[in-house]
């Protein structure tokens, strides 16, 4: 395909883009004023500006423009069951009459971690906390106070959220700064961070077995943790190759390091999460998105002697108190979601979700252009490469004019998504097939 002609489409799409969405360009200039660059979530940002939303309904939102659009992004996978599920809506309604917040536990918080311990037989024991952010940093914390270890190993371009450890090595631009593939250097990805959490960090490539095991093996005495997110889904969603995880857990477990799932996205894949679906055990897990039910929540866990350095009637070696650990807002929308994901909840959106990938994959054949569709649980990704992607670097080799043009070509249509997406429980073989229909018509015009 012609580089020339699709960057000149792309440059139309945005153009009508803009002038379709006059209301958000608005606001967004208006955000300027409050907010640096007009935003206040990295991700949400878009070039030359992005959609507001004005409200959600099942399998769509609304944007300030009037807008329709069937939403394949669901605040990034936290909305499992779609926008306003009403069974949500009404858990809320009656909690919130009750009142949204105590200096003492509740009962729900109690009937959540039996939920979730019932699904997740590695979590012996759980606490809550308010984004997927602190999730991790407790972890990591933990790891390092039960080891006594200082480092932590993770996997170059993997996201886990905010905290120091995750911002090194995150997406980081491709170039010879990153070292060899098999030997990746640790690299700052946001200013402000200090030189000592450079050196406490670890990077390894994702399903390079033998080269991690080089890596953990030399920084055995000091190696506190592995996090792994198991779907590399922030480097864009490269499936472990057969054996890499239960690889990565007889490594850890050899040189007495913890191997921490960051699961805050992957649990969407399966009732049991991706420790379900690839049958490894790790010492402890971090959750959020779908276990708060599209409110702010989240949850971390695993072994009961690594978390009984958090148990107060034993001394409370960590203190992590947080005003909204555990709310009940949060523990409620988390409750119902779960509830109603019943395995053949997840069946079904299993099989939506491999509709979507095999109709993905049978048009761009047609239309002659080279992808590769990964579809695993509800979630899909789309990468415009000759080969299915493995880790980060080759992932990160994606053809962006392609996603773009697609992404404009797709939103202008009414359709939301990014570089793929992920299904939610009110979808139906319709809206898959409208996405892979109109997927179609973006590339038949060449
Ligand atoms: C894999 C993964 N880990 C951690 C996080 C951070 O979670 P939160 O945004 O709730 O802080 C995210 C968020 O997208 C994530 O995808």
């Amino acid at each position: 395909m012609d580089k020339q002609v699709l960057q000149n489409s792309l440059d139309s799409l945005v153009t009508e883009y803009v002038a379709n969405n006059p209301r958000s360009r608005e606001m967004s200039e208006r955000a300027k004023e409050s907010l640096p660059g007009g935003n206040t979530r990295t991700g949400a940002y878009m070039r030359p500006f992005p959609i507001y939303i004005e409200r959600g309904e099942g399998v769509y939102f609304y944007d300030l423009d009037g807008h329709r659009l069937l939403d394949f992004v669901n605040n990034n996978t936290a909305l499992i069951l779609g926008h306003a599920h009403p069974a949500i809506v009404e858990a809320l309604q009656d909690r919130v009459a009750k009142g949204t917040a105590f200096s003492r536990p509740t009962a729900l918080e109690v009937e959540m971690a039996e939920l979730l311990r019932e699904r997740v037989p590695s979590l012996e024991r759980i606490r809550f906390c308010s984004s997927g952010t602190e999730a991790v940093l407790n972890a990591l914390r933990v790891a390092k106070g039960f080891t006594g270890k200082r480092k932590i190993a993770r996997f170059e371009g993997a996201y886990h959220g905010v905290g120091e450890y995750a911002l090194v090595s995150y997406v980081p631009p491709l170039g010879p700064e990153l070292g060899p593939a098999d030997r990746p250097r640790s690299v700052p990805s946001t200013a402000g961070l200090s030189p000592a959490v450079l050196e406490e960090v670890v990077v390894l490539p994702f399903n390079d077995a033998d080269a991690c095991a080089e890596i953990i093996n030399e920084n055995a005495d000091d190696l506190a943790a592995v996090i792994v997110d198991p779907l590399h889904t922030g480097a864009g969603t490269c499936l472990p190759v057969d054996g890499f995880l239960p690889r990565l857990r007889e490594l850890t477990t050899q040189v007495g390091a913890l191997l921490v799932f960051d699961e805050i996205i992957s649990f969407r894949a399966s009732p049991g999460g991706a420790q379900g679906l690839y049958g490894v055990r790790p010492d402890l897990t971090c959750m959020a998105k779908v276990i708060a039910g599209g409110t702010a929540g989240a949850a971390f866990g695993g072994r009961a002697d690594v978390m009984e350095l958090y148990d107060p009637t034993s001394g409370a070696k960590i203190p992590q108190s947080g005003t909204y650990n555990a709310n009940p807002i949060a523990t409620v929308a988390g409750l119902v979601t779960l509830q109603t994901m019943t395995p053949d909840a997840y069946e079904k959106i299993g099989a939506l979700t491999q509709r979507l990938g095999a109709g993905l994959e049978s048009v761009f054949a047609e239309v002659g252009v080279e992808a590769q569709v990964t579809a695993i649980g509800s979630l899909f990704r789309v990468h415009f490469l000759p080969r299915r992607p493995q880790n980060y670097r080759e992932a990160a080799q994606d053809d962006k004019l392609l996603q773009d043009y697609l992404f404009f070509w797709l939103l202008n249509r009414g359709i939301h998504w990014t570089s793929g997406g992920n299904v939610s429980l009110p979808m139906t073989e319709a809206h898959i097939d409208r996405l892979v229909s109109e997927v179609q018509n973006a590339f038949q015009q060449f």
